[in-house]
């Protein structure tokens, strides 16, 4: 497979010089003007023996994926598009939380570079606005682990193609104003490391706790979807201590929804 590194320099060296202290992320910095897919690439890395926190990073992704086989429109230079591998030695039932807590660690970064903080659509969808903003898949290969997210950055409406159109933003148009995704890119790897290191430690309560405050679902009607296409609409009243959806149905009874089990379908007629 051929890689395009050509002109990517800067925006490497750009991340690299922004980019405060961490313990494991972004060690080992790759920039791709043109990929494939960040993910897919880290996860060649990380059968290859790459070292935990290398990261991946793109101009643009050719066959950028998302959730449940659909695709991530990634155009050239308009997104951030990043893939962090990790290698943590815990249990897998430790590793479950870690896509809702790198949607906290999008929260954090987008708050810090745009000074505005995007809510989470359970169970991990960052939206601003109402719409997605960004879109997180995190997938296993042997021991690794890789984390991509892709933030819809400096798109314009006409940016988005018509099918996501009604669902999508990007900062731009949330926030007014031009935002750097070099610097968005560095507070992403920071509070990415942050987040990490609380994972290992097993020390998650403030991630729990920002969760909640971020997620948008609270107190909402909400539609479940079942894999069967069963449908039940129910109200959204808390997130338990694994990240779970706590649900009240109309007849008073609470139960609580994992993300593997159900789709929900919130105020902002798409789906996750
Ligand atoms: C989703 O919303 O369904 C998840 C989208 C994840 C997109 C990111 S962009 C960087 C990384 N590379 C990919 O191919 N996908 C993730």
């Amino acid at each position: 497979m051929v890689y395009t590194a050509k002109g990517g320099m800067a925006v490497k060296e750009e991340i690299q010089a922004l980019l405060g202290p961490t313990a494991v992320l972004g060690r080992n910095l790759l920039y791709f003007e043109e990929i494939r897919s960040t993910n897919t690439y880290a996860k060649e890395l990380a059968r290859e023996g790459a070292p935990e926190g290398t990261v991946v990073v793109a101009g643009c992704q050719t066959a950028g994926r998302g959730r449940m086989e659909r695709t991530f429109q990634s155009p050239k230079e308009k997104g951030l598009y990043l893939s962090a591998l990790l290698r943590p030695d815990l249990p897998p039932e430790r590793l479950l939380p870690v896509t809702a807590l790198a949607g906290v660690a999008l929260c954090e970064a987008v708050e810090k570079t745009c000074g505005v903080r995007p809510g989470l659509k359970w169970p991990n969808d960052p939206v601003m606005g109402g719409r997605k903003l960004s879109g997180i898949l995190t997938e296993m290969t042997g021991g690794a682990l890789v984390l991509g997210i892709g933030v819809n950055v400096s798109q314009s409406l006409e940016d988005f193609s018509p099918d996501v159109a009604s669902m999508a933003t990007s900062l731009v148009i949330e926030v007014g104003h031009p935002v750097s995704r070099a610097a968005l890119a560095a507070s992403l790897l920071e509070a990415l490391d942050r987040m990490y290191q609380a994972l290992l430690a097993g020390d998650l309560a403030a991630y729990l706790a920002s969760y909640r405050r971020d997620c948008v679902n609270l107190g909402r009607r909400v539609q479940l979807l079942s894999p069967d296409g069963g449908r039940e609409t129910v109200t959204a009243v808390g997130i338990d201590e694994a990240f779970g959806l706590v649900v009240r149905t109309d007849s008073g009874q609470e139960r609580t929804v994992c993300s593997g089990e159900v789709s929900v379908r919130g105020l902002y007629g798409y789906v996750e």
